[in-house]
């Protein structure tokens, strides 16, 4: 389908996915795929980043791909692959490499917050990092980026990458624009509101990962922090926790935050809030899990899930790779 606009995605195996990820960016990716020409992306290159223990690595790219076909992805309509088995990705990061200002990768908010939390390992991949993700993007002459709030710097890098090349070579990229829902974008810890839910945190009461158990995820909503005052109403600013909270809400049951102040409007605390926002979550991700715990028993299918959509992927990628390489003298 040439006419349709393309977009792409990637999430990376590094870790126990949580509702952050899935409100934020990975829930939002299977409807796409009516209006889009849609390739999402296990980015297991981009995990290096921080050390990985093999198995655990492994383990995590089925994780992440269960996870992707569970939220609703169909590998027919949209490609659906792992990044390292589609070696241009890295091709293309050594020639953008060469256009990318060193300033810009060491402005990067992430850049910086992982040398600080990974002191014992700051690498070169995690200062270049970016240049990998630009390159994945504009492999696939993507038009949309869905990701959540913290990825908004990133893809304005893979702009600026795009047109330091089409300036130095000529047209050959085109420009990504990010799409970032505003509710959702950034859902934060349920301990400390003032921090995003993170991967690193997994095993704290902060955040609720999306194979917890009902019980589990009941305990979290039950334990989370809250604010001062009674009033159930969204305002990051005066009442991060609640908002957060509301974020969440409206994320799974689908209803505008406005409704969701109305139906609490006389509540006399935030307790019922909190026991009806539990089950919303667990219901909410009843059928996912359910058909994610499917997936992650069929090892044979998710092989050959990553299989046919690295063939699609590389497919593309080989073409524009023979475009670029013409563009820098190098074909
Ligand atoms: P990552 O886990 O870093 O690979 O992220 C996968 C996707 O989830 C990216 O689009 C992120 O922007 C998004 N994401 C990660 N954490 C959050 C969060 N706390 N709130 C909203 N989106 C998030
Ligand atoms: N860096 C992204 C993250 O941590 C994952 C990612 C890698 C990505 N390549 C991408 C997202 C390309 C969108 C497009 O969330």
């Amino acid at each position: 389908m040439a006419s349709m606009k393309r977009i792409f995605s990637g999430v990376q195996p590094s870790g126990n996915l949580h509702i952050g990820n899935y409100l934020g960016a990975i829930k939002n990716w299977a409807p796409l795929a009516n209006e889009y020409d849609c390739i999402y992306c296990v980015v297991d290159w981009h995990a290096l980043t921080v050390f990985q223990k093999p198995e655990t690595l492994r383990e995590n790219t089925y994780n992440a791909l269960a996870t992707l076909l569970a939220a609703g992805i169909n590998p027919e309509k949209s490609i659906i692959f792992i990044q390292s088995h589609v070696k241009e990705h890295s091709e293309l990061t050594w020639i953008l490499n060469t256009v990318t200002p060193l300033s810009e990768l060491e402005k990067m908010t992430q850049f910086k917050d992982k040398a600080r939390k990974h002191k014992e390992n700051i690498n070169a991949g995690l200062l270049d990092y970016p240049v990998l993700m630009a390159a994945d993007i504009l492999l696939y002459d993507t038009e949309a980026v869905p990701v959540g709030e913290d990825q908004r710097q990133h893809v304005e890098l893979a702009r600026v990458v795009a047109r330091k090349f089409n300036n130095l070579y000529g047209e050959t990229f085109k420009e990504p624009q990010e799409i970032i829902r505003k509710e959702a974008a950034r859902i934060m810890s349920l301990s400390d509101p003032s921090r995003k839910m993170s991967k690193s945190d997994n095993d704290s009461a902060g955040c609720v990962n999306l194979s917890d158990s009902p019980d589990e995820i009941r305990d979290k909503f039950k334990k989370a922090v809250t604010d001062s005052g009674k009033e159930i109403r969204y305002s990051p600013a005066e009442k991060p926790a609640i908002s957060n909270l509301l974020a969440i809400y409206s994320g799974f049951s689908g209803k505008p935050i406005n409704e969701i102040e109305a139906k609490y409007k006389n509540a006399e605390g935030y307790a019922q809030f909190k026991l009806d926002l539990a089950e919303i979550v667990v219901s909410g991700l009843a059928d996912f899990q359910k058909k994610y715990g499917e997936f992650r028993q069929n090892n044979k299918f998710l092989d050959e899930v990553a299989k046919t959509g690295a063939e699609k992927a590389t497919l593309l990628a080989e073409k524009k790779m023979e475009a670029v390489n013409k563009r820098i003298g190098l074909a």
